[in-house]
């Protein structure tokens, strides 16, 4: 099979880039990647002379050149995407570019190349937000009700993918999923941020009173339950992938990766909440378990702990990260807190 993989040198997309080429080595797939900041190919050093492999450096909204990637493909997987709420609020515009008219080019291409099968990666915050200590969670059927410029751009390419279905019955499904987590996630979210401030001996930037909750779902298991869809899922559905069962405000897990690192409570800076915070995600992922028989592998604090270590072994890796471009961001972000 040729797979089309966008935005594979991100977190995500690198997760999976380096996940199928071990799981399907007789595949062969493309990675279509802007390189954006959010993208670095040092994730797939690995794997960048497997003849089975090929790296193309493009934007998904170039139609041409999409068009002409997609004649040769059986499969295309869409991650490419503006990730980060914090800079979806600081400039919504190349948000609403590359996650609304870029996943639009995307399935155009599909359409026009004999409608290609295409599985479009998405988040469980299009819902909106949960309130506090209520016992509900989204699933497939929860209205879509998005809060930031990041979620209602995701949301607008959700109901694009679903309406070219609809329209020209192209073979499409959609996963929403929660937070992810594991390596090779940039240091701007929180997870990375506070593990790698850490062990810089800086503090932990908590906005609010840190008692927002996400459900975290590491990112392997996150790769595994798209292969699942691609083989099993059913044309035309959405399914929603979470990673836990309880709730985990931020705090609480900000609390277990320090003491993973030997610190102490000091290193908590609790700082000026976000604008429009989404208060509390959770995710009911019954219908992937019932239906395709997925589940996540480890529970959460086997997988943080696992976490914390590749960052402890990949020093090298996050700090060029953070010596780059991310200070100006870091700079804008956190001094207005
Ligand atoms: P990321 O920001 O780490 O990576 C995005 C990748 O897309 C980067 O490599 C970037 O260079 C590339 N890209 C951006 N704009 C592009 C363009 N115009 N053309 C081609 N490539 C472009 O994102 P991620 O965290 O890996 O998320 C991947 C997908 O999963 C996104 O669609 C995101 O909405 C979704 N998602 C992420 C999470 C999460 O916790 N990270 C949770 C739910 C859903
Ligand atoms: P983030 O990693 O940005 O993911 P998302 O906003 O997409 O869920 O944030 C996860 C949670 O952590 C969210 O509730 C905001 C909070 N947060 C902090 O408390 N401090 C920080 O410095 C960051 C980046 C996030």
């Amino acid at each position: 099979m040729k797979i089309l993989v966008t935005g594979g040198a991100g977190f995500i997309g690198s997760n999976f880039v380096l996940y199928w080429m071990q799981n399907h080595p007789e595949d062969h797939l493309t990675n279509l990647d802007k390189l954006t900041y959010a993208g670095n190919l040092e994730n797939l050093a690995s794997v960048q002379n497997n003849p089975n492999y090929t790296f193309v450096k493009g934007d998904i909204c170039d139609a041409t050149l999409v068009n002409e990637l997609v004649k040769d493909i059986d499969v295309i997987v869409h991650f490419a995407a503006e990730s980060h709420v914090d800079r979806s609020i600081m400039d919504p515009s190349a948000f609403v570019k590359t996650n609304v008219l870029g996943t639009q080019v995307i399935l155009d291409a599909a359409r026009n190349n004999g409608n290609k099968r295409i599985h479009h990666v998405s988040t469980d915050e299009v819902f909106g937000s949960l309130g506090l200590g209520e016992q509900t969670a989204f699933n497939e059927q929860t209205p879509y009700n998005p809060h930031s410029p990041y979620s209602a751009s995701k949301a607008g390419s959700d109901h694009l993918v679903r309406a070219y279905h609809d329209t020209y019955g192209l073979p499409i499904t959609i996963s929403n999923c929660s937070n992810n987590y594991g390596p090779y996630m940039f240091p701007e979210k929180l997870f990375p941020l506070a593990i790698t401030n850490l062990i810089e001996g800086k503090k932990v930037p908590v906005y609010g009173d840190g008692m927002q909750v996400r459900d975290w779902l590491y990112v392997e298991d996150h790769c595994r339950a798209i292969d699942l869809i691609l083989q099993k899922g059913k044309i035309g559905d959405t399914y929603c992938i979470g990673g836990l069962t309880e709730d985990i405000p931020n705090i609480v897990a900000i609390k277990k990766i320090i003491a993973l690192l030997g610190k102490d409570e000091t290193s908590i800076e609790y700082v000026k909440d976000r604008p429009g915070h989404d208060v509390r995600y959770a995710v009911d992922w019954s219908k992937i378990h019932n239906e395709l028989g997925w589940a996540p592998q480890y529970d959460f604090d086997t997988y943080l702990e696992r976490m914390v270590k590749w960052y402890q072994e990949h020093e090298q890796w996050w700090k060029d990260i953070k010596s780059g471009e991310y200070q100006k961001f870091y700079k804008k972000q956190y001094q207005q807190r």
